[in-house]
Parts: C-alpha cells; sequence; structure tokens
C-alpha cells in the first residue's frame, strides 16, 4: 500500500501504511506529532488503533465475529467453555489430552484461599456482587507471587484466574442469600461446576440440567473476547504500567461494569421489568429514547463497531427460544423484547443511527431463565471475559511496540494568570 500524504500548514508529509489480515487498512501516525508538532483527537478512539492484535477478528459492517481465525458460530455450542478459553489463550483449538489436562488445571487451581473467603465475608449483605468481583479480583496479587517475567507464575496465575472467577462470583451470591459455600468437583465442567456453586443444596445431590450446563457455555464463549473494547483497553492500559495480571484484571472487571459496556445486561432486565410493570406499554419507551429531551436509551441496543447487525446477538436470539422451550419457561419479558426489536428495527430513528440489538439485549433473559439473579449478570459477563482479557495481556508483554500508554490532550482551560497572594490562605 503507498504511503499516506498530509498537506498541514502548506507542507506535505508523507506516512507509512499498513494492512491487516483481512485487509482493514491503517496509516502509522506514530512520527505526526514530532513530523508537524500536531496531534490527532480522536475522542472515544473511534478511528484508532491502539496495537495489532492476533486474537480476536471483527468486521463491524458484515457482522463477522472470530477467534483466532475461526468464526464465532463454528465454536459457540460446539465446544466447552474451557476449551474455548484454552483457543483463546493459547490460539489453538486443544488434543483430548490438552483439554483433560487444561480442564484439570483449572479445576485444581479454582479452590480460594481460606483466607480469601473471610474476606469475602466481611464484605456488608447489599454489596453488588461486580464491586466484590473486583477486589477480591486485585486482592488474588497479595495471596499469590506474580513475578510477570517468571513463566510458571504466569501460567499459575493464569490457570487461578480462570478458575477462580466462577467460585468467586459463585460464593459472592451464596453469601449474599446466606447459603453455605459448596467447592467445585472435578467431574463436573467448568459451566456445570458454576451451577452446582450457585444453585446446589448442601443436604442432596444436585444433577446439573445439561440445558443450563450447554446454555451457560454457549453464553460464556459468546463473552469470550471483543477486541479493543473498554474493558480490554482497560486491562491493556494498566498492563503498559508493567502492573501485575491481578491488577490489570481487575481493572478491566471494573470498567466493565459501567451500564454502557457490560453492566447493559443488568441493565436491559431492569429496562423490561419496567416496562412490564407499566402495562407493557413498550412504544412509550421506544418514543422516549427517541426524545432528544430525555436522557433515556433503549439499553441493549446500538454498539460501536457493529452496524448492521450484533453476531452474538442472533445467536443468542435463535438459542433464547429453544432454550426456554426446553426448559418449559414462558417469560413475558421476552415478549417486550421480541416487540421492542420488531418496532426499533422498522423505525428511522433507529435505522439512521445503525441501532440494532446487542449481544446484553437477549442474554439477561436467558440468565434468568437459568435462575441467575439480576445483579449478577454482569458478573457472568466477568467470566466469560476472563480468558479474553488473559490473552490480551499475554501478548501485550510480547508486543516488540510496547510502550506505556500515555494519550495526549489538548488544553483547552484558562491561559497563563498569576496568583496574588493576600494572606487570607495562609
Ligand atoms: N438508544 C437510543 N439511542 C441511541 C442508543 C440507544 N441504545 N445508542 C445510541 N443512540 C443514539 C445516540 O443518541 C446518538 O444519536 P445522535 O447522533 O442523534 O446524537 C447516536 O445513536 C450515536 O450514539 P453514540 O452514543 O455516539 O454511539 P457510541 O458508539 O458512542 O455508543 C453504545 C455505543 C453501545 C455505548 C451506545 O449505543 C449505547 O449507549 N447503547 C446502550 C448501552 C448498551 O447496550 N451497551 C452494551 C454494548 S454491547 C456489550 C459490550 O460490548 O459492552
Amino acid at each position: 500500500m503507498e504511503n499516506a500524504k498530509l498537506i498541514f500548514q502548506g507542507k506535505e508529509y508523507e506516512f507509512p501504511t499498513f494492512m491487516g489480515t483481512e485487509n482493514e487498512m491503517a496509516i502509522d501516525v506514530k512520527k505526526l506529532r514530532d513530523l508537524t508538532g500536531a496531534i490527532t483527537y480522536d475522542p472515544g478512539y473511534g478511528n484508532t488503533g491502539a496495537c495489532k492484535s492476533s486474537i480476536t477478528y471483527i468486521d463491524g459492517e458484515e457482522g463477522i465475529l472470530r477467534y483466532r481465525g475461526y468464526p464465532i458460530e463454528e465454536l459457540a455450542g460446539e465446544l466447552r467453555f474451557s476449551a474455548a478459553a484454552y483457543l483463546m489463550l493459547f490460539g489453538k483449538i486443544p488434543t483430548e489430552k490438552e483439554f483433560t489436562d487444561w480442564s484439570k488445571a483449572l479445576t485444581q487451581n479454582s479452590f480460594i484461599h481460606s483466607s480469601q473467603v473471610s474476606f469475602l465475608d466481611h464484605y456488608p449483605a447489599t454489596a453488588h456482587p461486580m464491586n466484590i468481583l473486583g477486589s477480591m479480583v486485585s486482592s488474588m496479587s497479595s495471596f499469590y507471587l506474580h513475578d510477570s517475567e517468571d513463566e510458571a507464575h504466569v501460567s499459575l496465575n493464569i490457570q487461578r484466574l480462570v478458575g477462580q472467577v466462577k467460585t468467586i462470583a459463585a460464593f459472592s451470591y451464596r453469601k449474599s442469600v446466606g447459603l453455605p459455600y459448596i467447592y467445585p468437583r472435578a467431574d463436573h465442567s467448568y459451566s456445570a461446576n458454576f451451577l452446582r456453586m450457585m444453585f446446589a443444596s448442601p443436604a442432596e445431590e444436585y444433577v446439573v440440567p445439561k440445558v443450563m450446563e450447554d446454555a451457560l457455555d454457549t453464553l460464556l464463549i459468546l463473552h469470550m473476547d471483543h477486541e479493543q473494547n473498554c474493558s480490554t483497553s482497560t486491562v491493556r492500559m494498566v498492563c503498559s504500567s508493567m502492573a501485575n495480571i491481578y491488577a490489570s484484571v481487575s481493572a478491566g472487571i471494573n470498567a466493565l461494569w459501567g451500564k454502557l459496556h457490560g453492566g447493559a445486561n443488568e441493565a436491559v432486565l431492569n429496562m423490561l421489568t419496567m416496562i412490564h410493570q407499566d402495562n407493557d406499554d413498550y412504544m412509550k419507551y421506544v418514543n422516549l429514547a427517541k426524545d432528544k429531551n430525555s436522557n433515556f436509551r433503549l439499553m441493549g441496543f446500538g454498539h460501536r463497531v457493529y452496524k448492521n447487525f450484533d453476531p452474538r446477538a442472533k445467536l443468542l436470539k435463535e438459542m433464547v427460544d429453544r432454550v426456554l422451550e426446553e426448559m418449559g419457561i414462558h417469560d413475558p419479558l421476552l415478549d417486550i423484547a421480541k416487540n421492542l426489536e420488531e418496532v426499533a428495527l422498522k423505525d428511522e430513528f433507529f435505522i439512521q443511527r445503525k441501532l440494532y440489538p446487542n449481544i446484553d439485549f437477549y442474554s439477561g433473559i436467558l440468565y434468568r431463565a437459568l435462575g441467575i439473579p439480576t445483579e449478577m449478570f454482569t458478573v457472568l459477563f466477568a467470566i466469560g471475559r476472563m480468558p479474553g482479557w488473559i490473552a490480551h495481556w499475554l501478548e501485550m508483554r510480547q508486543d516488540p511496540d510496547l510502550r506505556i500508554q500515555r494519550p495526549r490532550q489538548i488544553y483547552m482551560g484558562p491561559p497563563l494568570r498569576h496568583y496574588e497572594p493576600d494572606g487570607t490562605l495562609m
């Protein structure tokens, strides 16, 4: 590809260009400020490539999502979560032996230190589980060695993070309802263990329904990575200062919590419940979302990257009917969601702005069918996203272009002024 030319203040400058695997074009502006004295202005980083990555490919116009080259449609529903996590982290589908060893390592490292449990015990009963998860993961760097240069530490810490995130999540739920904790079992899959730790009674054997185990695997895989989204960029930003893996990932968990990002799944359920309580008057809320004088948005609609459809939402919509039918559930919130989608997809406001249902629109209805309480929805997103965050942390450590991330700004505050002391503030 030929160089890009920029004419600025009467002078012409050339910048190298390059192409990604799928012909995505980039202009390398690393030298822009040195050559021209100017910087780029790109709030929200909609046009800024912060790194080269080999993990996930998205084509937002075509609705394409691939992990390590594999289309999401070929992975979700076809692999166990831990096999997909292996692919995400190590770049290849595991052999049967690798899968068995990896699953065993994850179970062995899913037990949490008893001091961590007592730490968890002291959160107030009203604590939000996302807050518990973020700070419990951050505190893991107090419990485990975490030298980022030591491959043995790194490898164990990866297993601990992927293994323990579900244990911490399930324990935070058990604590909130006052039930004793249940530990994982080696003969259960990742998702089956999570469901058992959430819902088993200590008094009797709990058989994890297969429909629930499979649905959870699919949900977690669909959430596993999404290239440079807000939480993953946060993990990379923190990692760039050479912060340890626990510090980096816990920052990602906190970024995910916001309602424009992973917190949207909880917000969608709250919105659908509100509409249901308002006599199912969904048109009122469609109109509110279009009203410039209101801050209301249809939660679960729109995406920075997808401008045609979100392939994850498409898969979930197909799955939601099947799973609810198999489980014998009729959820009035699903009817509202379908009505909202139908109306919005025909409405000029949404068509012009290319606003489509995203992954969070239908995931909550599935979580609800699995018996997951609403405030745990974003925690489920975090469990699924964990291998993705770690894959980016690993990739970044090896990146020859790695520099501490440090954007610039254009200062728009007061010009130079002087303070004249009068002694009153001393
Ligand atoms: N409902 C109504 N209007 C909307 C919505 C919505 N959900 N989303 C965007 N718009 C409008 C927005 O008001 C703006 O209109 P105008 O051009 O007239 O000012 C236009 O569409 C562009 O919006 P934007 O905020 O500039 O778009 P963005 O790319 O910065 O934001 C988004 C993307 C996902 C944050 C946004 O669409 C949104 O707030 N959606 C609702 C929250 C949500 O569902 N988030 C989950 C995202 S998917 C999961 C994940 O990866 O985190």
